[in-house]
């Protein structure tokens, strides 16, 4: 009982330390200094309640343009500033670390020894400015508050910035992610093709931008190939690198707003697919063409836009979404009849069943209108994934967290898609924590989260790191008993902890297993 409550003392004292080391009235700020680094611009407005909000047209960041290049630049001099020792891959996430007591895996032990968060800097075109962003500053600020507030971590802390988790520029999400749980396919990543007509390719995009040939890995490691960037940015096997990873983001939808609640604990991620489906007709002139002469492009394409719609409204569900996010025509000029209509489409669902089913619905309708129309068809898929789970250690992790701070919750999950997606092909227990957005607005340059709401989303990642960094590794069988250890017993107070630690910092020698049944409620690793 005595125990118990030097115990509680001990969290209470920790978590207002942590509390006063925040420093989370920075990130706004950052928020917009990152919103500088745009290809569009925008303005800033003071709406009645005195918080700013983005109006106009919104940010663009694409991959391996010169804003990107600035965001990366400032990412790194917040993760240095912080106290995190940084390293990229040869694709161009970034890693800021914080070092933990176990700097040399245990003999015999697979699991990776790193707790991870991050998210992305890059933005679709007119898009708002915390997706993604919000994230990495998030978790920067985490660690950094956990530095300051002396926190001993015992697995190492990493915030990261995937690199292009948006599919703007070559049309492929999360490459810096799907590499990283070995599931980028080089070859096809070479024969995307650049919107911005800049490059020849992702690599060479990639080298441009100081990553892919131009990279120097540790120890002379380098990349000549797109097949070798892509494989030196592997975490795989799985689990071997991240012992868990959460990522911090805006919900990108209104439910937490709409019932009041402060955090979303995400169970899992919808599965994407992207389509392209190109529909070819002859062309003409469009005065002098008869109608029943035409086989125009244009009309195929709009048939099939809303047998889209159509199907997803049809499948029973309302997390079926399908969307026609690109359009393109050419010639695109008033006086053609148009020639080509090429469509992107984006289908989601958290059943996989359910979401191939409408692919193949719309890859079908295609074939049909195409013959109806009498115009050439070709359907391409550039990605079909799975959905994601999150792992029980990383979900309890941020309930314990969440229930510290006496902050509201719900489970939901992520309709969005996210790097964890990809992540979760080489660490089995991610999770990810969700604060609510203005009327669920993303996308959009309206995308707006307030200070509060972000301050209590970094809270409940600190805490949540705190813990993950500590726990038993025998979290595989976590339990409800485990889930209510205490998150903080600062190294340094730990005097009985002293010769445990010793063997936890490499000295190679195993860990005594009976020291697992004499450590007391107030022990946690
Ligand atoms: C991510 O940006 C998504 O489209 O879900
Ligand atoms: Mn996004
Ligand atoms: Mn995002």
């Amino acid at each position: 009982m005595a125990m118990a409550t030097l115990g509680k003392e001990k969290e209470d004292a920790f978590l207002s330390e942590l509390k006063s080391r925040l420093r989370v009235e920075e990130i706004t700020p950052h928020v917009e200094a990152l919103s500088h680094f745009s290809t569009t611009t925008t303005t800033t407005t003071t709406t009645n309640t005195g918080s700013k909000r983005r109006r106009g047209g919104g940010v663009t960041r694409l991959v391996y343009t010169d804003d990107d290049a600035r965001a990366r630049e400032y990412v790194k001099m917040l993760m240095q500033k912080n106290g995190l020792t940084v390293r990229e891959d040869a694709m161009g996430t970034i890693f800021g670390r914080l070092e933990g007591t176990e700097t040399v895996k245990k003999r015999g032990t697979k699991r990776g020894n790193v707790v991870g968060s991050g998210s992305h800097t890059d933005a679709i075109p007119l898009s708002g400015k915390y997706d993604g962003v919000y994230g990495v500053l998030g978790a920067i600020e985490a660690l950094g508050a956990l530095k300051r507030a002396k926190f001993q971590p015992r697995r190492h802390l990493e915030a990261v910035m995937f690199n292009s988790e948006e599919p703007s520029r070559f049309g492929m999400a999360c490459s810096g992610s799907r590499a990283m749980g070995g599931v980028l396919d080089a070859e096809k990543l070479q024969t995307l093709p650049d919107v911005l007509n800049t490059s020849k390719s992702f690599f060479d995009a990639a080298t441009q931008a100081g990553y892919g040939s131009e990279w120097r890995g540790e120890n002379g490691s380098r990349a000549r190939t797109a097949k070798e960037m892509v494989e030196k940015c592997s975490l795989m096997p799985m689990d071997s690198h991240y012992y868990s990873f959460v990522e911090l983001h805006i919900e990108q939808g209104p439910e937490l707003e709409h019932e009041k609640l402060d955090i979303g604990v995400v169970t899992a991620i919808a599965a994407p697919a992207a389509m392209e489906i190109t529909f070819e007709g002859d062309g003409g002139h469009a005065g002098a063409q008869l109608m029943h002469l035409r086989n125009d492009a244009v009309v195929a394409g709009s048939k099939l836009a809303v047998a889209v719609e159509k199907f997803a409204k049809q499948s029973g569900s309302r997390d079926t979404v399908a969307t026609v996010g690109g359009f393109t025509v050419k010639p695109n000029a008033i006086n053609s009849v148009p020639r080509s209509a090429v469509l992107e489409i984006d289908v989601r669902d958290i059943d996989l069943k359910r979401r191939d089913h409408v692919v193949q619905q719309i890859k079908n309708a295609a074939k049909e209108i195409a013959s109806e129309q009498n115009v050439r068809v070709d359907v391409r898929i550039i990605n079909k994934d799975d959905p994601a789970t999150s792992g029980d250690s990383a979900m309890n992790a941020v309930e314990l967290a969440v229930t510290h701070l006496g902050h509201s919750m719900k489970r939901m999950v992520s309709r969005a898609y996210h790097d964890t997606l990809f992540v979760a092909k080489a660490c089995s227990n991610v999770g990810m924590i969700f604060i609510p957005c203005y009327k669920g607005y993303s996308h959009r340059p309206d995308e707006f989260s307030t200070e509060e709401q972000m301050r209590k989303g970094v809270e409940t990642l600190a805490l949540t790191m705190a813990k993950l960094s500590r726990e038993s590794s025998s979290i595989d069988d976590v339990d409800e008993e485990h889930a209510k250890l205490p998150f903080f017993v600062p190294d340094r107070d730990d005097g009985e902890g002293e010769g445990e630690r010793s063997g936890e910092r490499g000295s190679d020698h195993p860990r005594d297993p009976s020291m697992e049944e004499r450590r007391g409620p107030n022990d946690e690793l």
